[in-house]
């Protein structure tokens, strides 16, 4: 049976720039190529949710120009449910600029344009997408009076609410009470925590605190050196799938929909956050963020691949 997820957030248009390394203020650089693709943490989540076969409604503000509508045309390929984005009439669609160099390491510029007009009037307008769904998910870059009106909706409803606290300087006391499980990156949780991550002793500490306000579940993405997840039976490291990494923008947002989709096929957290990491790595194998999320089939594919390198 399909699982059923509700994304609230961000839509952007990405400029993805290939550049053999990050200019220096001042510089001019000879780029390799432009790539034009969909992006926005929240609208990244729900391709990723809907790719990995999931029923799923998407909550957001695009512009009334061309690419807030070629935006809502990629989403409704993808069969997602798009009646409840509205087209800003003052602001335009959202946009990235996106430079990423030949070692995959990037810079990014975000123009928010419309996604700063979601509003808590626009989430309570389709609360029968967040209370017929299993999980809502929520980032940042719209408004945080958005988010908590969609997890106050989806709590009351008893539906699982998941949250990627990106930028994390608009977490509030309120949304984190409101949290069953959160997807920080390392920058993500110290700036909410104040506790700077070297060691595994220090993840465990950082996601404690936020379990002090809240949360109930954390998944602390780390890249590289892969997840650690914390929950009230105690805290496991998953080691991250070894892949050539060549653009790891979007990556956590792949992370964050494959382990809401994981937690509402009923997979364990753990088994859930595993999967994640298997869609994560696939993602920054590819270039751009939607473009290079994976399907159901091709995770199972890596899947089986890992376990006979296991054997061999
Ligand atoms: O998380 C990745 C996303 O952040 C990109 O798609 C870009 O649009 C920015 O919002
Ligand atoms: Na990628």
């Amino acid at each position: 049976k399909q699982s059923r997820i509700c994304v609230v957030g961000s839509a952007n248009i990405d400029l993805t720039f290939r550049t053999p390394r990050l200019p220096q203020p001042g510089e001019t650089l000879a780029g390799h190529a432009l790539h034009q693709g969909m992006g926005g943490k929240g609208a990244n989540q729900a391709v990723a949710a809907a790719r990995l076969g999931a029923s799923v409604a998407f909550i957001a503000r695009v512009g009334n120009d061309a690419f807030g509508k070629s935006a809502i045309e990629a989403y409704q390929a993808e069969n997602i449910q798009t009646s409840c984005i509205r087209q800003s009439v003052d602001q335009p669609t959202g946009t990235a600029a996106i430079m990423v160099d030949d070692n995959a390491e990037n810079c990014i510029i975000v123009v928010a344009g419309a996604n700063a007009e979601l509003n808590a009037e626009d989430v309570k307008g389709a609360s029968s997408l967040m209370t017929n769904s299993q999980v809502v998910l929520c980032q940042l870059e719209t408004p945080v009076d958005a988010a908590v009106e969609a997890f106050r909706i989806a709590r009351a409803a008893n539906v699982l609410t998941v949250l990627t606290p990106a930028p994390a300087e608009r977490v509030t006391a309120e949304l984190l009470s409101l949290c069953d499980v959160c997807v920080p990156n390392k920058t993500e949780i110290t700036a909410m925590t104040g506790q700077t991550i070297e060691t595994e002793a220090d993840a465990l500490r950082a996601a404690e605190r936020l379990r002090d306000r809240g949360v109930k579940r954390v998944a602390l993405t780390m890249g590289g050196d892969g997840v650690f997840v914390v929950d009230e039976t105690g805290s496991t490291h998953i080691p991250a799938v070894r892949v050539k990494a060549v653009d790891t923008t979007g990556a956590g947002d792949a992370f964050t929909a494959a382990l809401a989709v994981s937690l509402a096929e009923g997979m364990s957290f753990v088994e859930s956050a595993r999967r994640a990491s298997a869609v994560a790595a696939i993602s920054v194998t590819r270039i751009g963020t939607q473009t290079a999320f994976p399907t159901m089939s091709e995770v199972n594919q890596l899947s089986r691949l890992e376990e006979n390198v296991c054997e061999a």
